[in-house]
């Protein structure tokens, strides 16, 4: 039997091949759907994908940048305040090629904004598009009023001042935009940056910092002949991974330990990466330190999530190179230059994790894909910012167990992800997470069929926050929903 979506897939891609990928679906119901309320138009494919892409240049012949770290305006009693203009702007990603990209200050990654444990930071943005944008500050607890819903927006012309308090402990975060219906695309051409928690209370581990703690953005993209990013929310197989917004890039090391923050700030693809012949050390995740280091040999980093590393260099000398390689081949070459003193080190223990109160309450998120409707859907609804999913008592410690259902066509990866408060992992398909997934998280990989429970105490805030998939494709089709703290 051949069902109604077999023979829509079948008819829009007639001999397009045995195995049709879920995203060809979803193309070929894009391209037939007349109207949909919701999505105002947008997400539609952006015409024929390009044959082509501009050369991406030889490999290992641009040296990859660290992004700039951001200088504040003015700093009033110790709150440094920052501004930041989001702007169209075009920049070289590609050698000899300037890309139209949407940026936070300029560059194609944001200036990294670098905080501190208990001190509140307050960033100004200013949005200089056409469009309406916003920022979202991924892995912070922050007041609903400056999470960056996607319905409170900056307009065209309109500035706006988050707040960050930063109480939590050091990490990696990102900041992005949200924008409701459009942050797939936004996040996609360029508007993404790190923001860096220090915590006083970690500085004697002595793990490396300074020069030697470096935040790497990961994420891929799609150029067509011209060198312009070709977006398209169906788009399941971008070819280029640009590292610190380069393909193929080299960083020059010393021959020494160094803290390398892996982000994967991909919109859809998750990254898997492994380091040629040198052994990572997992130190991190998206809340902060892990208790104790984690020997990685493959990292598996869904949208939105963060490992942070440690790689000893002078297991090497210098002269020496290594790779680090993804699925879709070397992304970034290590080369090793000079010998560097190092009284840096990675104890043992790292940081205890904080006591895990006894849930009261649980609940049930389901990841689906509508196939013939091509909406993305949790508990089998389209998101709508005028609907509360779930209504949460502050303080109250809650098991969400997360699902994806969706298997057909070859299966949908999903990526869970969780405003205001960082989550545990505490299982996995029934069985206990790995060792690297078992510190503070507020990004989860959930892979076809998989179902993976997590533990959250909601505190500090009240108000309402969102909850969605990070694979912003999905989100920006309907894969979102929305909470309320309540008193
Ligand atoms: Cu990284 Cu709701 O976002
Ligand atoms: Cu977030
Ligand atoms: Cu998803």
């Amino acid at each position: 039997m051949i069902s109604r979506r077999g023979l829509l897939a079948a008819g829009a891609l007639s001999g397009a091949g045995l195995a049709i990928p879920a995203g060809e679906h979803l193309r070929a119901r894009a391209a037939a759907a007349t109207h949909d309320p919701l999505h105002h138009g947008h997400g539609t494919p952006a015409g024929p994908r390009p044959a082509g892409s501009a050369a991406t240049g030889t490999p290992f012949s641009v040296r990859m940048p660290v992004p700039p770290v951001a200088i504040p305006a003015r700093t009033h009693r110790g709150v440094h305040h920052y501004r930041i203009p989001i702007v169209s702007t075009a920049v070289e990603l590609l050698p000899g090629v300037r890309t139209p990209v949407l940026s936070y200050g300029g560059g194609f990654v944001g200036p990294t904004i670098r905080a501190r444990t208990g001190k509140l930071v307050r960033v100004e943005y200013e949005n200089q598009l056409d469009v309406p944008a916003n920022v979202h500050l991924h892995g912070a607890h922050v007041a609903p009023e400056h999470d960056g819903h996607p319905m409170d927006v900056i307009e065209p012309g309109g500035s706006r001042v988050y707040e960050y308090p930063n109480r939590q402990q050091g990490t990696t975060l990102w900041y992005h935009d949200h924008s409701h219906h459009t942050e797939a695309e936004h996040v996609f051409r360029g508007l993404h940056g790190f923001y860096l928690i220090e915590d006083p209370a970690e500085r004697h581990l002595r793990l490396p910092d300074g020069p030697y703690d470096v935040p790497i953005m990961l994420r891929e993209s799609r150029f067509d002949e011209q060198g312009n990013l070709y977006f398209d929310p169906f788009d399941f197989d971008r070819p280029v991974v640009l590292v610190n917004g380069r393909p193929q890039p080299y960083f020059p090391v010393a021959a020494r330990k160094y803290r390398l923050r892996l982000l994967n700030a991909s919109t859809h693809g998750p990254l898997t990466l492994r380091l040629d012949g040198l052994p990572m050390v997992q130190i991190g995740s998206d809340g902060g330190l892990l208790p104790a280091p984690v020997p990685v040999t493959e990292l598996l980093l869904g949208p939105a999530e963060r490992a942070d590393v440690v790689v000893d260099f002078s297991r090497r000398r210098p002269g020496s190179r290594i790779i680090l390689e993804e699925t879709r081949g070397p992304v970034l070459r290590f080369d090793v230059v000079r010998q560097a003193p190092d009284a840096s080190r990675v104890p043992d223990r790292l940081r205890p994790l904080p006591p895990m109160p006894r849930p009261t309450v649980h609940r049930e998120v389901v990841f689906s894909t509508d196939f013939n409707t091509i909406q993305s859907l949790i508990n089998g609804k389209v998101w709508d910012p005028n609907r509360i999913d779930f209504r949460i008592r502050h303080g109250a410690t809650e098991v969400w167990k997360i699902t994806n259902v969706d298997t057909d066509f070859g299966g949908v990866n999903h990526t869970f992800h969780l405003h205001l408060v960082q989550f545990r992992v505490l299982d996995r398909n029934g069985r206990p997470p790995a060792a690297h997934e078992r510190g503070l998280k507020d990004t989860v990989f959930v892979a076809p069929g998989e179902s993976v429970r997590v533990q959250a105490t909601f505190r500090g805030h009240l108000g309402r926050y969102v909850y969605h998939c990070h694979m912003l494709e999905h989100s920006s089709y309907g894969m979102m929903a929305q909470m309320q703290i309540v008193p």
